[in-house]
């Protein structure tokens, strides 16, 4: 048997706590690894859920899967932050039981204890989430799927799962998942905003515990090119009046292909929502946002967070130690363009609160290309840049690496579209549909328009005339990008550029 003297065995506990401290610090730091979104330390991330707001911490709970860099049994991760920025990985939250995995949904303050799991005064967060049965799925039963509650009466740190799950039974649609609760003040009561296949089925109660059926809403309109998944029903404001959004994840069937968030605008009594009308609109036409909602409990500041990834390659993106991250959260807010209503999205305003030496210059002309360096100082990523124009020109940000490696972010004028080319981008050989240009339409009849970037190490999130384009994108060059080009025709005059290096929220 190995005999270890004192001496040794310090020795052996000194360099094994070594190597742990090395390998926190390289954390954060492999390849691709966002430094101002969220993704876990390590292993497989989908869906945001049960995020909700309270005593000053914004919960994030997410699909997890601890064993793997693929999807697989769901847990609820968990992380808090103070700002919507800085992320702290807390322990797993939920872990799969007999009733299944935990698949995605959402989680409230239930303030007037209406649940009862409340204690001493404490009112408890609850957590209202699907269960996924594998072994109903298999044997291809229609009933899988059913909805349960969870709740923690420490601020998050702890759940017990309710002794009588599930609390709303699967009546025999094999999609019946993803709830998304909130108080409905006006008739004191929760309403449930459920994905049941094809169309939303809202259900209420008095307790969070017995559910029952209002109403169906979405069958015959908006986009039907797969799954209904992870909706959200909550009210904006526009001029001091309610208008009522309703968020619906499809996949596939977005419009540059596979997942995307579709939403409607309209009305809510507490049984039926009502749309104004049949249109389609997409909150992100980029491909890389899916299974975004908006965090409860925020009063009415609504904002809004999805998953940076696409389940087309979700699960073969070329990271190691981790798969998939998280978007800047974002503030929704209603805008008028011409007849028509819309949702629009811009980073959170904390976002500005990483920003490091801003630069900021009127009058910049473009002569055809323009290096962005030679006016800012040695660019860096991530960082955040502005653009004003005085009216709509064509114009592309070309993100690069000395191996030519490129991401092309940009307006063409003609065809009124915002896109981003992705084509030459690097690794792009892990699925076959990856390296492409995707498109997103102008909607803004503005006379002047402006460009937001907000570019990590592998994604770039575009935020166009205000918020009222926006388009998410991930990309994965052989080696970093270190370059900034700006290209326009012959004298083209920027109004205004602002470039600003954005600080690691992990470093
Ligand atoms: C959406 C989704 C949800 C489901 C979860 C499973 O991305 O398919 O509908 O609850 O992911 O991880």
């Amino acid at each position: 048997m190995l005999k270890l003297s004192y001496f040794s065995l310090i020795i052996l506990l000194f360099s094994c706590s070594s190597i742990k401290k090395q390998r926190n610090s390289d954390s954060y730091n492999e390849p691709y690894r966002p430094q101002i979104h969220f993704s876990p330390k390590e292993k497989w991330v989908n869906d945001p859920n049960g995020m909700v707001y309270s005593n000053g911490i914004y919960h994030l709970f997410f699909q997890y899967y601890p064993d793997s860099t693929v999807w697989g049994p769901m847990h609820w991760g968990h992380a808090t932050s103070k700002d919507l920025i800085h992320w702290q990985q807390q322990p797993i939250a939920l872990y799969p039981d007999s009733l299944g995995y935990i698949f995605s949904g959402s989680a409230v303050v239930d303030d007037n204890n209406t649940s009862g799991f409340g204690k001493n005064g404490v009112a408890p967060l609850v957590a209202i989430f699907t269960h996924h049965d594998p072994a109903g799925e298999k044997q291809k039963r229609n009933d899988f799927q059913n909805q349960s509650l969870a709740y923690s009466l420490d601020e998050g740190k702890t759940w017990i799962k309710y002794a009588k799950n599930p609390v709303l039974k699967n009546p025999g649609i094999t999609d019946f998942r993803d709830p998304k609760v909130f108080w409905y003040e006006a008739q004191k009561k929760w309403i449930m905003t459920l994905a049941t296949k094809d169309r939303i089925t809202f259900y209420s109660s008095p307790d969070l515990k017995s559910w029952t059926k209002e109403s169906e809403f979405g069958k015959e309109v908006g986009a039907h090119g797969g799954v209904w998944e992870c909706p959200d029903l909550f009210a904006l404001e526009d001029n001091g009046k309610k208008v009522w959004v309703l968020i619906v994840n499809l996949n596939p069937g977005g419009p540059n292909g596979g997942s995307a968030t579709q939403y409607f605008l309209g009305d809510f009594d507490g049984k039926n929502f009502t749309s104004y009308d049949t249109k389609t609109r997409w909150l992100d036409y980029g491909p890389d946002e899916y299974a975004g909602v908006t965090w409860s409990n925020t009063g009415d500041r609504k904002i809004f967070l999805g998953w940076m990834s696409n389940w087309l390659y979700a699960n073969l993106v070329p990271t190691v130690a981790w798969r998939n991250a998280m978007t800047i959260p974002r503030e929704l807010k209603l805008s008028h363009v011409q007849n028509d209503l819309l949702v629009t999205s811009l980073p959170v305003a904390e976002l500005d609160n990483i920003r490091l030496n801003s630069v900021s210059l009127d009058n910049v002309e473009v002569n055809k290309k323009l290096d962005i360096s030679s006016k800012v100082g040695q660019v860096s990523f991530p960082c955040k840049i502005e653009l004003n124009f005085d009216k709509p020109v064509d114009f592309s940000i070309i993100l690069s690496n000395d191996l030519n490696e490129e991401v092309i972010i940009g307006f063409d004028n003609s065809k009124k579209h915002f896109f981003i080319d992705r084509t030459h981008s690097g690794k792009t050989d892990f699925y076959k549909d990856f390296a492409a240009t995707h498109f997103a339409p102008r909607f803004s009849d503005s006379s002047t328009m402006n460009m937001s970037l907000i570019i990590d190490v592998s994604s770039v999130e575009l935020f166009a005339d205000n918020g009222k384009t926006v388009m998410s994108e991930i990309y994965f060059p052989s080696q970093p990008f270190n370059h900034i080009n700006l290209q326009a025709p012959a004298s083209t005059q920027l109004k205004k550029l602002n470039y600003s290096n954005l600080r690691s929220i992990w470093h």
